[in-house]
């Protein structure tokens, strides 16, 4: 399909269509994929009800060809996921200025209906990982009408500068013609559940942009808007930022350096504030056409890394609140999160108002541990590991030889994400109720963890040596009664159970089953006593659950 239109007529219309299907959108009933406050969660609601992303995120160049991607999509369902994350890129729907193409955007949309999955639509507009490579050429090519963030020695980089309006504006022009687009296809269907506006944004390699508009932000007063948003939420705001803010006197007003001092930190904190508002304009405009919730993603920081070393400006910890302040049209920010620490990176982004959504992140046996977690202990929203396209598929180079890193442990992902499916209806009720938690093991290094499980708590110890990628042990408790809860995980451990609550001091083991699901209902296999639960005193859990299945029913009591 190819639409021309002015600019004009698109800024009229997103006036005009967007406030009347805002309209409709606030009707009773109306089921438009949106989060909602839920008992003591926010969840993703589709189609009435609460949903739960079992995603996974496609290489950035899949989605650029249908052929290419024929022989995934079944793929992908076969690995149960339940949806798929792809870049649409600004160039692939507005080759010429104001003619909009939007063919390949159907063809995604068919190709995940026909293997009924959902879509995470990336908007690959200005930004892709700092860069401005997914622009079209004529604005890649406009460098006088599409200015660059540059260098501190004035020289032009690859990327398009925040600090432009024309940018901006040509980017929400696009965006708000494929949200337009996207109601117009998938407004009755939900093929499409939410929208990364654009990726990974940042600056590197130094802290900011230095170009003209961007020095004269910088030596400008920082917006009464976000000094007014400090001083409201003065108790809550993010650490770092908050002693920069204090050790600089916590000032009403100032430029940047007076009111956040002259640290590094302070040019981040400056390009959080002109990214997030540059994405507010973009997803108000995309919202106006088709309110989808939306989202931007970090990438994170390493350590001792330096703003610039890292993408300065991001949706990162240290600036969540200026995102905040400045992007109330996102619905949450999220982390990609590719580290080890799976779990301190995870809560740095599941904060009140910001439900946890993690786009991108490490698949196989790792990926399937963390997911157990994210879901149990977070409550995450959904849970994404990158280059889905490879999973259970070990890459090989054309000489046949498995390429460095590559993932060789086959269907752990695949067979978590079928538990999890399995117990998606569950998951999403004890979230809501609160009676669902996690722990995680990461690395060899660590030997033990602990949780609270309603009354009780549970504390795991490995009995194997490292299984999978590193030893991650991840897993779920689900509780189903007082005293009786369903456990699901992966990774070789045995889980004993105490209490710290008043009451008769011992916890003992009344009965632990497994069981498997069959013909859409769990069915008990055996009763697992003697050596298979250390003498009635722990529950044993192991890598081969995944493989077969297998969750265990824990039935406790005090004595
Ligand atoms: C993070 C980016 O957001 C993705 O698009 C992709 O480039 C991965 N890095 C590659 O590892």
């Amino acid at each position: 399909m190819v639409k021309k239109i002015t600019c004009s007529a698109i800024v009229g219309a997103i006036l005009t269509l967007g406030s009347s299907f805002a309209k409709q959108a606030d009707r009773p009933g109306d089921t438009m994929p949106h989060l909602e406050r839920r008992g003591k969660v926010t969840q993703l609601v589709v189609d009435g009800h609460p949903f739960v992303i079992l995603g996974g995120e496609l290489h950035n160049s899949s989605s650029s060809s249908l052929a290419y991607l024929k022989p995934i999509w079944p793929r992908l369902a076969g690995l149960h996921l339940n949806t798929a994350l792809l870049p649409v890129a600004w160039e692939s729907i507005e080759p010429e200025e104001g003619r909009f193409e939007f063919s390949l955007v159907d063809g995604l949309l068919e190709g995940a209906r026909q293997n009924k999955l959902r879509l995470v639509i990336l908007w690959f507009g200005a930004w892709k990982n700092t860069f401005s490579t997914y622009v079209p050429a004529w604005v890649k090519t406009s460098t006088k009408r599409f200015p660059r963030v540059q260098t501190s020695d004035g020289r032009n980089t690859d990327r398009l500068s925040p600090f432009s309006t024309a940018v901006r504006d040509a980017d929400a022009q696009a965006f708000a013609m494929l949200m337009r687009h996207l109601r117009e296809i998938d407004g009755e269907q939900h093929t499409v559940l939410l929208v990364q506006v654009e990726n990974e944004v940042g600056v590197i390699p130094e802290a900011r942009d230095y170009s003209r508009a961007a020095n004269d932000a910088f030596a400008a007063p920082v917006p009464s808007q976000l000094m007014k948003y400090l001083e409201a939420h003065q108790l809550t705001l993010e650490p770092e930022l908050r002693a920069a803010w204090l050790a600089a006197g916590q000032k009403k007003s100032g430029t940047w350096q007076e009111v956040f001092g002259r640290a590094p930190l302070t040019a981040d904190l400056f390009m959080a504030w002109y990214f997030a508002s540059y994405i507010q304009h973009i997803a108000a405009a995309g919202k106006a056409e088709y309110p989808l919730p939306m989202f931007a993603n970090a990438a994170l920081i390493r350590p001792n890394y330096e703003p610039g070393q890292y993408n300065s400006g991001g949706p990162l910890p240290q600036s969540m609140d200026v995102w905040h302040a400045a992007a109330p049209s996102l619905d949450l920010l999220a982390p990609d999160i590719y580290f080890n620490d799976f779990a301190f990176w995870a809560r740095q982004y599941d904060r009140p108002g910001n439900p946890l959504f993690v786009p991108e992140t490490q698949g196989g046996y790792t990926g399937a541990a963390n997911a157990f977690y994210a879901f149990g202990q977070m409550s995450a929203i959904g849970f994404s590991p990158f280059g889905i396209d490879d999973e259970g598929n070990a890459p090989v180079d054309l000489a046949g030889i498995t390429k460095p890193g590559a993932r060789t442990d086959g269907q752990a992902l695949a067979n978590a994400y079928r538990l999890l499916s399995e117990l998606a209806p569950l998951i999403l009720q004890k979230q809501s109720s609160g009676e669902i938690s996690g722990m995680i093991m990461e690395g060899e290094a660590q030997r033990g963890a602990k949780v609270s499980i309603g009354d009780y708590v549970a504390t795991a110890t490995r009995t194997g040596g490292p299984a999978g990628e590193g030893g991650r042990i991840g897993v779920m408790f689900l509780q189903v009664g007082a005293s009786e809860f369903l456990v699901a995980g992966c990774g070789d451990a045995q889980i004993r159970f105490s209490s710290e609550k008043p009451g008769p001091p011992a916890v003992g083991i009344e009965s632990i089953d497994e069981e498997f699901f069959e013909n859409g209902s769990w069915v008990r296999g055996r009763r697992l006593n003697g050596d298979e639960s250390s003498q009635g005193q722990a529950l044993r859990i192991s890598t081969a659950d995944l493989t077969l299945g297998r969750i265990y029913r824990v039935r406790l009591y005090r004595y």
